[in-house]
């Protein structure tokens, strides 16, 4: 392959160095700036990161222009048709899809780590009732490492390996219990006879009093929803599990450190913002004055679940929930969902507007995952914590990638600073 390179020249010295641009194997070349500040003195400044490329990794691919998403070379739609969250998870983890031996064996690894230490389930009493349940999980992720100290070697590919069997199999048993706590309910423990899905909604939704009866497409729709949120290449929390990893702490720090980054409202807590716009627009003839607001620079409203750092057409996986909401409210018998209705309206009209066709501003994934999280029963507040279970599959295959790279460094990013320059310390009474 050509080597392409960019030369700089400081025009106040007219020294020049010749920059390498690394080739990936699909997308955009990468730029090499390492040796500026060794041969030129000075640092590079990208807030947020709009042109900067954190790390190499092989895991995930988006095509922000073509609405593009694939998972280790697979796309998106496919695993989406074909996949399960289980062989989505160690696909991204493993980087090739498991036979039937490596599948069994990957779910019966899972399936045996649900269950949390009992004297865990008391840390939940330690919140009151109406806690939000993101701050439950993510300090009840950090506090697994008390629990877990025979596995924290993390130079350690066995080990790396037992922490990603147990935080995939503890994210759902560890939501259900925030989500019991904030009913008031009984803890339901896990069943080892059910599938991932199913067993997080018997955990959410039964009670020791009566059988649940789980409806296959709920179990079948939540699936779905975890594959599509599963992974999202350099995202703020995946880069947040990175970051905080680089450090060398335990990973269920990293992952906890994950979850915080993913609550934010521009982050996976778009997702709960969605349903409550939607409940404050309320009906079809009061989008017009929505709209307004979000165009007035001065009211700060956004339209959630719209627009993306990335995508600048459909993200992909807002197309396929959408299909499916059509699908499961049909089955669930709730097709005639108003506010399903009003956001098929409100996508209508917002992709007919030049504010949001000027600005490439589409419905991203959390702009109709609510509608289904919705029908099959998930509250507005747990809506954000599914994403974080789905996130957890990206987060351990990212962190696993960072930490078995003999190149890792700690990540410590410079600024530009524009503070006071050095000045003497005075006494309080000459101030
Ligand atoms: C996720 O990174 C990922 O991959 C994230 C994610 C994943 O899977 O991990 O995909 C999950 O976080 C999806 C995004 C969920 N967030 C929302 O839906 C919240 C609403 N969206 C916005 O906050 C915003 O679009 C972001 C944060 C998602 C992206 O913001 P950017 O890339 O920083 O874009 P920007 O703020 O520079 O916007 C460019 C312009 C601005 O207008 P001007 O200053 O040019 O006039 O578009 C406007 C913004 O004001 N704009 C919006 C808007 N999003 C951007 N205006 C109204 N409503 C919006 N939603």
């Amino acid at each position: 392959m050509t080597i392409r390179t960019f030369t700089l020249t400081d025009d106040s010295t007219g020294k020049s160095s010749s920059l390498e641009a690394l080739h990936p194997t699909v997308g955009p070349d990468v730029l090499n700036i390492a040796p500026l500040a060794k041969d030129h003195g000075v640092f590079t400044y990208d807030p947020g990161f709009m042109s900067t490329a954190a790390c190499e990794s092989k895991i995930t691919y988006i095509d922000g222009d073509k609405g593009i998403l694939l998972y280790r070379g697979y796309p998106v739609e496919q695993l989406a048709a074909k996949s399960t969250f289980l062989e989505v998870a160690y696909l991204l983890i493993y980087g090739e899809l498991p036979d039937t031996t490596q599948l069994t064996e990957w779910q019966n690894n899972i399936t045996r780590h649900t269950m949390i230490n009992e004297s865990l389930l008391r840390f939940f009493n330690g919140f009151h009732y109406d806690a939000h349940p993101m701050a439950q999980v993510s300090a009840v992720v950090a506090s697994l490492a008390g629990f877990y100290h025979d596995s924290l070697d993390i130079y350690n590919p066995r080990h790396r390996e037992i922490v990603a069997h147990r935080i995939l199999a503890k994210m759902p048993t560890i939501a259900a219990a925030a989500y019991k706590h904030m009913l008031g309910q009984p803890f339901i423990y896990p069943q080892n006879s059910l599938s991932y899905g199913a067993n997080l909604l018997n955990m959410f939704f039964a009670v020791p009093s009566e059988e649940l009866q789980i409806h296959p497409m709920a179990a079948k729709a939540l699936d779905l929803l975890l594959i599509l949120h599963a992974d999202h290449e350099q995202n703020a929390s995946t880069s947040t599990v990175r970051l905080a990893g680089s450090t060398g702490t335990n990973p269920y720090a990293a992952m906890s450190a994950g979850v915080a980054a993913l609550w934010g409202p521009s982050h996976g807590g778009a997702n709960e913002a969605v349903l409550q716009m939607l409940e404050e627009i309320g009906t079809a003839d009061a989008i017009p004055k929505f709209l307004a607001r979000v165009k007035d620079k001065q009211d700060h409203t956004k339209l959630m679940g719209f627009g993306h750092r990335v995508y600048k057409n459909f993200d992909p996986r807002a197309k396929i929930i959408r299909e499916t909401c059509h699908a499961v409210l049909k089955t669930l018998g709730r097709s005639d969902n108003p506010l399903f209705e009003l956001a098929l309206r409100l996508e209508e009209v917002a992709l007919n507007d030049e504010y949001f066709v000027s600005r490439k501003l589409y419905p991203n994934v959390d702009f109709y995952s609510g509608i289904i999280y919705s029908a099959i029963g998930i509250p507005r507040s747990m809506f954000t914590v599914m994403f974080a279970i789905a996130r957890t599959a990206g987060w351990v295959a990212h962190w696993q990638e960072m930490i078995a790279d003999p190149a890792m460094k700690i990540g410590r990013p410079r600024q530009l600073y524009t503070g006071p320059t050095s000045r003497v310390y005075t006494d309080i009474h000459t101030r």
